[in-house]
């Protein structure tokens, strides 16, 4: 029961579209108390947060600006890392509260390489709310304001998250069996 089939790989039903979307609502709720007489602007951060990015943004009731971005990393020459470039941040953050909006923290490799380019910009205010942080998968770590769910180290799919392009549509969260 609760299984399902992703390309090759059985997935089992990990959290219930009830759980993430009461586990949202709460999360915006901290966001509108400690926004309030604010007006930030939310950076989602695509393809894997747009689903969460919607549901937190419809429960807000504090004036919100949100803009999409996407990451895209690449293999360096050398095996000393990735470079990531940022694609679609064309609103000026100068002086702004920005909340950056992630699917998934799981390494925080991402974060902690696109970080500094948001910081030389100068906003206001600096912070992170996402849905899944795993935790035990920490080698870059970042400081992590709203967090959905602490979740083991285990793939996971669904609400917005991938496995080998498929899985985004689904309503909950399956992981890896
Ligand atoms: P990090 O840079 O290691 O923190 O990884 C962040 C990115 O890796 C996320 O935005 C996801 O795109 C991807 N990712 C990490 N873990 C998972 C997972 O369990 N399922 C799907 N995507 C994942």
């Amino acid at each position: 029961m609760g299984l399902i089939k992703v390309h090759d790989k059985t997935f089992e039903i990990y959290l219930s579209e009830d759980t993430i979307q009461k586990r949202v609502q709460e999360l915006a709720a901290a966001i509108n108390t400690d926004y309030a007489g604010k007006r930030p602007m939310f950076i989602a951060i695509l393809n894997g947060s747009f689903m969460f990015a919607s549901d937190l943004f419809k429960h807000l009731t504090i004036e919100a600006e949100l803009c999409f971005i996407k990451l895209a990393s690449y293999k360096g020459l050398k095996s000393s890392g990735n470079v990531v470039t940022s694609i679609g941040l064309e609103d000026d953050i100068f002086n702004k509260e920005i909340v950056i909006v992630e699917d998934i923290v799981d390494t925080g490799k991402t974060l902690h390489n696109f970080l500094p380019k948001l910081e030389h910009q100068q906003p206001k205010s600096l912070r992170i709310a996402t849905l899944l942080h795993k935790s035990e998968a920490t080698e870059f770590p970042l400081k992590l304001d709203y967090i959905g769910f602490d979740i083991p180290n285990k793939f996971v799919v669904g609400y917005g998250l991938d496995y080998d392009g498929l899985g985004r549509n689904l309503k909950e969260i399956y992981q890896l069996v």
